[in-house]
């Protein structure tokens, strides 16, 4: 589409509707691109916009994990592009240099107690640089033009991240469970090793990230003991903090 108000809203429409998997909603922008805990994803013309619906694997399978596999997905497609120092930050953020380039929204539609399927929205800063942004970002943010200095097209990205994310699901099939999802998650992961604080439910909890678990929640030690956080919003703090 030229420009929608969410192709995660579009996608789930479609998802609603009996829509199969593998559809991919892609727009050339939004109008009101979506972000977790409902901000807003600025989302000009230059930029990768897109939703995918992935039909249920297994029983335990849930939008967090998916949305972990979409950001490996992600990260390995910049790296191939020749974008240096990608890293993850949990849960589902793509960084470069501790810069924000590419987040991913996942949601799960069910059907009273069944699960209709999970909609994987990423959004990638691609072609738009971050000085033609509107001042008052909420964090500092990079994109690829800035990163390897000149433009890259939109729909080779595309088809390489969905092509990743379809050999990720194959693995997910074959040995039925997340594992190396997760391992590759950690082994991209920025956060994993980091003094970090969360933000979840309204309390804040200070810490070292120590791991993600089978679910995707982050293993936090604190001063209390370990504590497993599966919804929160993590920020990086330097040592000295
Ligand atoms: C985040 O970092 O908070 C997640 C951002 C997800 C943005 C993408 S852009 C394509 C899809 N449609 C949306 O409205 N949001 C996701």
């Amino acid at each position: 589409m030229d420009s929608v108000d969410s192709t995660n809203t579009e996608a789930k429409k479609l998802l609603i509707q009996g829509e199969e998997e593998g559809i991919i909603v892609t727009a050339g922008r939004q109008t009101a691109g979506r972000g977790r805990k409902d901000r807003t994803w600025l989302s000009p013309v230059g930029g990768l916009y897109f939703s995918l619906i992935i039909y249920p694997r297994l029983e335990v399978e849930s939008a967090p994990l998916l949305g972990l596999l979409g950001a490996c997905a992600v990260a390995r497609c910049l790296s191939e592009l020749g974008v240096e120092d990608v890293s993850l930050k949990w849960p589902n953020d793509v960084l470069v240099k501790q810069r924000k380039i590419a987040g991913i929204l996942s949601e799960t539609v069910f059907l009273g107690s069944d699960t209709l399927g999970t909609v994987v929205g990423i959004g990638v800063n691609q072609n738009c640089s971050v000085s033609e942004m509107p001042n008052g970002l909420q964090w500092p943010t990079t994109s690829i033009i800035d990163e390897v200095g000149k433009a890259t097209s939109i729909e080779s990205l595309l088809c390489s991240i969905v092509n990743r994310i379809d050999e990720l699901l194959q693995s997910v099939e074959e040995k039925m469970s997340f594992s190396s999802v997760l391992d590759e998650w950690r082994e991209l992961s920025s956060t994993i090793g980091s003094k970090v604080r969360v933000h979840e439910d309204g309390k804040t909890i200070d810490g070292i990230a120590k791991n993600i678990d089978s679910n995707g929640a982050l293993v936090v030690q604190t001063e209390d003991g370990f504590v497993s956080v599966l919804q929160g919003d993590v920020s990086h703090l330097r040592v000295e903090d």
